[in-house]
């Protein structure tokens, strides 16, 4: 059970009930924090074979409103995650302030040792890219990253060589690249014929299907895990679904709002081993992970899920 102050307070007052409650040491005493994590669906990481909880957290919108939000809201969206079993978290340096904040939260005693870490490289030049990558360590206080990442295919041909070199260090223990646009996606192939990342990160979502025709199959046959972001393509699946009530037929996967159809829809895809969600807000962390409970959609219930959607929007 995941006790939070109570829906209607998020819009208007979140920001104050979470400083408060974060200041008297309420979280830490919540049952939910303090006992062992729910179980969530794991999948394997094809090399090496560590298993990753299904849903995780895409921290980028959070991390950027620290400054100004405080850091309550945010350890209640990761102690909400790791309570339902999660642990990938997905980042990387931007705002040195933000960064340091950030870093305190992940360094948090509850929460340390219970995370997946993963950071980014998104600078250009070789020189750039390291410097970033020293910057993730000391942000992070980890002298490991779990995972790191070339943001965008940012500088490929030049920061690969480096993330190996890492690798080798042990200072990451996995290695990828990450793309969010169809554009790139063909670049993306191209490189996964050529190199052996272990985890690639790509766009995919019930209305973003491009990577169902190429990538996904392709990054399964090369035996690479796939994290998937723009799951609700940045917020935009809502808005388009604003006031539409889901289909009955929902209920036969055991999906109850427009997160869970597209978290499912993704998550039945066999390729996928994990889903970065990005809120602000715990009671959507946790809708998120609990949507990786209950059924999945079937292939025949997958392509009706497809035809509705492109149907109304
Ligand atoms: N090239 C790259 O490497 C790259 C590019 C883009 C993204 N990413 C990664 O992917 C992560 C995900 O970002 P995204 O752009 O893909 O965002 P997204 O997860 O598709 O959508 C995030 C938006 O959905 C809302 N939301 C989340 N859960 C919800 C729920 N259950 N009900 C209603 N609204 C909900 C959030 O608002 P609230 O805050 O109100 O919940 C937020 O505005 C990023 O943080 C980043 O880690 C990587």
């Amino acid at each position: 059970m995941i006790i939070m102050p109570p829906r209607n307070q998020f819009s208007a007052s979140r920001r104050n009930v979470l400083a408060l409650a974060s200041a008297a040491g309420v979280y830490r005493l919540l049952p939910a924090y303090a006992a062992a994590p729910a179980a969530m669906p794991i999948r394997a990481i094809p090399k090496g074979g560590e298993a990753l909880p299904v849903i995780g957290l895409g921290s980028s919108k959070a991390v950027s409103q620290l400054a100004a939000d405080g850091p309550a809201a945010l350890t209640n969206v990761l102690r909400t995650l790791v309570a339902h079993g999660g642990k990938v978290v997905d980042t990387w340096p931007r705002n040195p302030e933000n960064d340091a904040k950030f870093g305190r939260i992940l360094g948090e005693p509850d929460l340390r040792e219970r995370l997946f870490v993963t950071s980014k490289i998104d600078r250009s030049g070789k020189e750039a890219g390291l410097a970033q990558f020293r910057e993730a360590q000391k942000a992070y206080n980890r002298k490991v990253v779990d995972l790191l990442q070339i943001f965008s295919l940012t500088d490929l041909a030049v920061h690969w060589p480096t993330l190996r070199a890492i690798k080798d260090t042990g200072e990451a223990r996995y290695i990828g690249a990450t793309v969010s646009e169809d554009k790139l996606h063909d670049q993306l192939e191209a490189f996964l014929q050529t190199e052996t990342p272990d985890v690639v990160q790509m766009n995919y979502s019930i209305s973003e299907r491009r990577v169902e025709a190429r990538l996904l199959p392709f990054a399964r046959e090369r035996g690479v895990a796939v994290l998937v972001n723009r799951p609700f393509m940045n917020g935009a699946l809502f808005k388009k679904l604003e006031g539409r009530p889901l289909p009955e037929w929902a209920a036969d996967f055991d999906c109850k709002t427009w997160a869970e159809f597209s978290l499912k829809y993704i998550l039945a895809h066999p390729a996928v081993t994990c889903v970065l969600t990005e809120t602000t807000d715990p009671h959507h962390m946790e809708e998120n992970a609990l949507a990786a409970s209950g059924r999945l959609p079937d292939a025949a219930q997958r392509a009706r899920m497809a035809a509705y959607i492109d149907e109304v929007l």
